[in-house]
């Protein structure tokens, strides 16, 4: 059984749907849920899954805080779902292709620094893009550099606005993203 940490900041609707999927997997187990954030919503959703919390601060994990815990409850696999500091390179170079991310849009494209949450769904607006989509990718030191795993588009209407663009765009990330990781254990 690989042992999955999920690292969110957010409400973590994303890692209610990872945890609810691996709650009867025979490859995967969620061993813990970290979050940056005191009242993250995502504590209250791991408390309901009997999953173990981790609260930290960024200076706790630049200090190699959380990486040690990590160590400790001998995770093989690191999920952001809705992580939004920057991962500190010493803990990507731990979890060498073990780390993965969902970004809420079609890299390369509308990723990078600052494009994140509602951001992403503006710029996709502004562009009059026609469509949107999930990328999930491995995770390396240039962040959403690191290699594509998976992509799923949803097609956009002129008369959507960024919120309706979110809405369809975390529809596919609950509906892929538990069983992509699951193809990676
Ligand atoms: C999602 O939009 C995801 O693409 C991004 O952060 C958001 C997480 O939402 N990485 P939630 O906290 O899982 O509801």
């Amino acid at each position: 059984m690989k042992r999955l940490a999920i690292l969110a900041t957010g409400s973590g609707s994303n890692a209610e749907k990872i945890m609810e999927h691996f709650a009867h997997s025979s490859k995967g187990e969620i061993a813990l849920v970290g979050t940056n954030k005191e009242d993250a919503g995502v504590l209250v959703r791991a408390k309901k899954f009997g999953v173990p919390t981790f609260t930290f601060t960024r200076k706790e994990m630049e200090a190699g805080v959380l990486l040690a815990k990590l160590q400790e409850e001998r995770v093989d696999w690191v999920i952001l779902a809705g992580f939004l500091l920057k991962v500190p390179d010493e803990l990507i170079r731990a979890f060498p292709d073990r780390m993965v991310n969902i970004h809420p849009a079609l890299l390369p494209n509308y990723g990078g620094k600052g494009m994140y949450g509602h951001h992403v769904h503006e710029a996709v607006k502004a562009a009059g893009e026609t469509e949107s989509g999930i990328t999930i990718h491995l995770v390396n030191e240039h962040y959403d550099e690191g290699k594509i795993i998976f992509q799923a588009a949803t097609s956009l209407l002129p008369e959507d606005s960024a919120e309706t663009i979110a809405a369809k765009v975390l529809a596919l990330e609950h509906q892929y993203f538990a069983g992509v990781i699951e193809g990676l254990l």
